[in-house]
């Protein structure tokens, strides 16, 4: 969900004892645990899955990437003009910054706060993004705003704010949990703001099914480098070889869904526990949702905006909307 630039949360943290890790590994333990296995996705981002995300954004197959940049090439000076300028830029899962530095020359925001729960990863681009753009206020937090109680502090300013959501990250929240991540981003909003969001669309089905299982097994080391990460997080030992990545289309649920099936009968052992995985079993491991333009303004529309202005590609296979804050008083 999260989320997200190229560059996404580093979770390296074994046998962290701090309140955080523990969380973490008990979230990750409770999701082996249960009769259908499942890993949250944000799992898939220690720092090699990073990687591998970005890798998965230069694969011909995976599209939404660079038709996300192409609309943005194209409709830049349209999207700007919708905006305005001189907001408070709010970088939602900013990474290394790039996707909104490429629009600070259209949108001459007058402070950028991105956001990222990798604080450190986050400074270093954020300095080197204020010697390049001296006039822009920026203020970094190192936060997680997947959960459902993030509120931005008294830094970050009420005027003109425009919340940033690129690459469809809202598509790996469930629907509902889209909503109410959207409501807490409207509730943060003011009177003047609004949200610019990437959000993919439903198309063929071949159209999907390739982009999340690439011919070169870019998308299957991304996924089962989660089983990786959960060697690491729980002293786990996940025989790698031993499971193969399913990336497919859902059509009744209208979602992609990545799982991890295992190849033989095997037990997993880690700190504290253990489990049977029978040969076919699966490891459910990412959702993301693929809208109809109507059931994405819809969503926008619910949380408490109106859409202002919608752009997608030539094939329609990408959406980037802009949508205002309905003020309370105008909600019915
Ligand atoms: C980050 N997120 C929007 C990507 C997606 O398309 O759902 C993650 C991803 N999973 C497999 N490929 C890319």
């Amino acid at each position: 969900m999260l989320n997200r630039s190229t560059e996404a949360p580093s979770l390296d943290v074994p046998f962290d004892t701090s309140a955080e890790g523990l969380r973490l590994r008990a979230e990750l333990e409770a999701g082996l645990r249960a009769p259908h296995a499942c890993i949250s996705p944000k799992f898939l981002y220690d720092a090699l899955g990073s990687k591998l995300f970005e890798a998965i954004c230069e694969v011909p197959e995976y599209y939404p990437t660079r038709t996300e940049a192409a609309i943005f090439e194209r409709h830049g000076a349209e999207i700007a003009r919708a905006v305005g300028t001189g907001s408070t830029l709010i970088d939602l899962g900013a990474g290394n910054c790039a996707k909104a530095a490429r629009l600070f020359p259209l949108l001459h925001p007058a402070q950028y706060v991105p956001v990222d729960i990798s604080a450190d990863f986050l400074q270093d681009a954020v300095e080197r993004l204020q010697q390049r753009f001296r006039h822009i206020e920026m203020n970094p937090l190192g936060m997680d705003f997947s959960g459902g109680d993030w509120r931005l502090p008294d830094v970050v300013r009420q005027e003109h704010r425009l919340f940033f959501y690129p690459g469809s990250s809202i598509g790996n929240f469930s629907p509902e949990d889209a909503l109410a991540f959207l409501r807490r981003v409207r509730a943060q909003c003011g009177p003047d703001g609004g949200i610019l969001i990437g959000i993919d669309l439903a198309k063929e089905h071949a159209v999907l099914d390739a982009a999340y299982d690439d011919a070169l097994g870019v998308t299957a080391a991304f996924n089962l480098n989660v089983l990786r990460h959960a060697n690491l997080l729980l002293g786990a030992d996940f025989d790698i070889r031993a499971w193969r990545h399913h990336g497919f289309y859902n059509e009744r649920e209208g979602r992609v869904e990545m799982h991890l099936e295992a190849r033989r009968s095997q037990q997993v052992t880690w700190r504290g526990g253990s489990r049977r995985f029978e040969a076919g079993e699966r490891i459910h491991t990412e959702n993301s949702y693929k809208y109809r333009p109507a059931a994405a303004v819809g969503l926008l529309e619910q949380a408490g905006f109106a859409a202002a202005g919608v752009w997608t590609d030539e094939r329609g296979w990408f959406a980037v909307i802009h949508a205002r804050a309905i003020p309370p008083g105008a909600l019915h």
